[in-house]
């Protein structure tokens, strides 16, 4: 049986950074808030509870009775808080590290001694047996029913396909709409992977004409993305239909998701453009979220360990309106051709420089700008292309990556010889605050 350590949030961000530490040391753990029932926190032999929160919320009378009981039944506690040492001071004679070695990989002995030395754990969960644990518990959650799933080709709908997939095989139908917005060669590697290395039912809708129509004349960045959004569903309502009534919607919530909702309750579908929207228009019983434990880097060791190749599941954020918000104002197809071609050169060289892995996300967009250039004898009035690279953690702040001024002069000479329509090829500096990552 898989050792389990639950960690008891008491308030404040370590509960999900201890969990993910304590995993990264082949521990399996969850979250629950200190109030959940004694029952739920011992359920599947858990071998320790670490509470965490700040010194205050950490000493009031419902966690010290919630500590008693625990410590009642044999379970070994520690405490992570914001300020261990007002904590000592509070006069808790218990053990206890600062919340602050969190944060430093150096000063993680503590947590390894509490694990491995206090409770004697061995520490052999990984993803290996994780995923065909999932993969059984998805056999027998679905039967012989069946399962629909919107496949994006993002991480999260590709890994919690395949894993569906594995389990149930045919049983499973992938729906993947491709709206004409996605990077060069995406829909055809996406159809690659799917419809031919994994046992399932793959539908791809051609959906390019409807979606560039309905863009038609649009510039504002807001409309672009809500015509988007419900073009999409209803693209997926028109052949959930035509499927008819199905047992399960598959869902990408991963842990985060869960845990940030509130944790303890059920997640909220997520509210991705791509899916939110779609419980109300698929026909469905229940929902099926194969990712539901998983922290990112989690879900990609699990893509990994199932075979997925590493360009899918590697794959830097892609949003949901795709090339839609790289293209400054109006969407046509030739702006979309002009920036698919820009961005899979750029990629491509970052690639090639080895610096693929140093930038948290890198792309080319097209402004709406035309200026006057000149080629041969000839004098140009064409399209200029941005670059951007950012270097991020939680993609709510960034800074401009320094790209390597050699880098840059390499895809400037190859944009503008390559790319029909182009002239000029910026680069995009700005921070967010006060930018945006996406241009729109
Ligand atoms: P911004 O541009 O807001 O982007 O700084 C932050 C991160 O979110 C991604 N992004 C989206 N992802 N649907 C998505 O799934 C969207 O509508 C969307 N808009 C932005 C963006 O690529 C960046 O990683």
């Amino acid at each position: 049986m898989r050792e389990k350590v639950v960690v008891l949030d008491c308030g404040g961000p370590n509960g999900q950074l201890a969990a993910r530490k304590i995993r990264e040391r082949n521990v399996y753990c969850e979250v629950y808030p200190y109030t959940a029932a004694l029952d739920k926190i011992k359920e599947g032999g858990t071998k320790a509870v670490i509470f965490t929160g700040g010194a205050g919320n950490c000493n009031t009378k419902a966690v010290q009775e919630r500590a008693r009981e625990l410590a009642g039944a044999g379970v070994p506690i520690l405490y992570i808080v914001d300020d261990a040492s007002e904590f000592a001071q509070q006069g808790q004679d218990v053990a206890c590290m600062d919340a602050s070695q969190l944060r430093d990989e150096k000063a993680l002995g503590g947590l390894h001694q509490f694990l491995f030395d206090d409770c004697g754990l061995k520490g052999d969960w990984n993803m290996s047996s994780y995923s065909k644990e999932s993969i059984q518990a998805i056999k027998e959650k679905v039967g012989d029913k069946k399962v629909l799933c919107a496949l994006s080709g993002g991480v999260d709908s590709s890994v919690s396909a395949v894993m569906i997939s594995k389990a149930i095989g045919k049983q499973l139908t992938c729906i993947f709409v491709d709206h004409g917005l996605l990077r060069k060669n995406e829909v055809e590697e996406v159809e690659g992977v799917f419809s031919k290395q994994y046992d399932l039912n793959f539908v791809r809708i051609d959906a390019r004409e409807r979606f560039y129509n309905k863009l038609k004349g649009v510039e504002d960045p807001e409309k672009k993305r809500k015509i988007i959004g419900e073009e999409f569903i209803r693209v997926f309502e028109e052949e959930a239909k035509r499927i008819g009534k199905v047992d399960f919607l598959a869902q990408g919530t991963i842990y985060p998701d869960v845990l940030e909702s509130g944790i303890g309750g059920s997640a909220v579908i997520k509210s991705h453009h791509n899916v939110g929207g779609l419980p109300d228009v698929v026909d469905f019983e229940d929902i099926i979220e194969p990712l539901r434990l998983l922290f990112k880097d989690e879900v990609r060791r699990m893509g990994i360990e199932l075979g997925i190749p590493e360009k899918l599941v590697m794959r830097q954020p892609f949003p949901g309106p795709g090339l839609a918000v790289r293209v400054v104002g109006e969407v046509t197809p030739e702006k979309v051709r002009i920036i698919q071609n820009a961005d899979a050169i750029f990629r491509e060289e970052v690639a090639k420089a080895g610096l693929d892995r140093e930038y948290n996300q890198y792309f080319a967009a097209l402004t709406n700008m035309r200026s006057v250039g000149v080629r041969g004898e000839e004098r140009t009035y064409e399209y200029a292309v941005v670059l951007r690279a950012v270097l991020t953690t939680d993609f709510m702040t960034a800074e401009a990556a320094e790209v390597p001024w050699e880098l840059l002069k390499k895809v400037t000479g190859r944009i503008v010889g390559e790319v029909e329509g182009v002239n000029r090829v910026m680069v995009d500096c700005t921070g967010k605050p006060p930018g945006t990552i996406e241009l729109e």
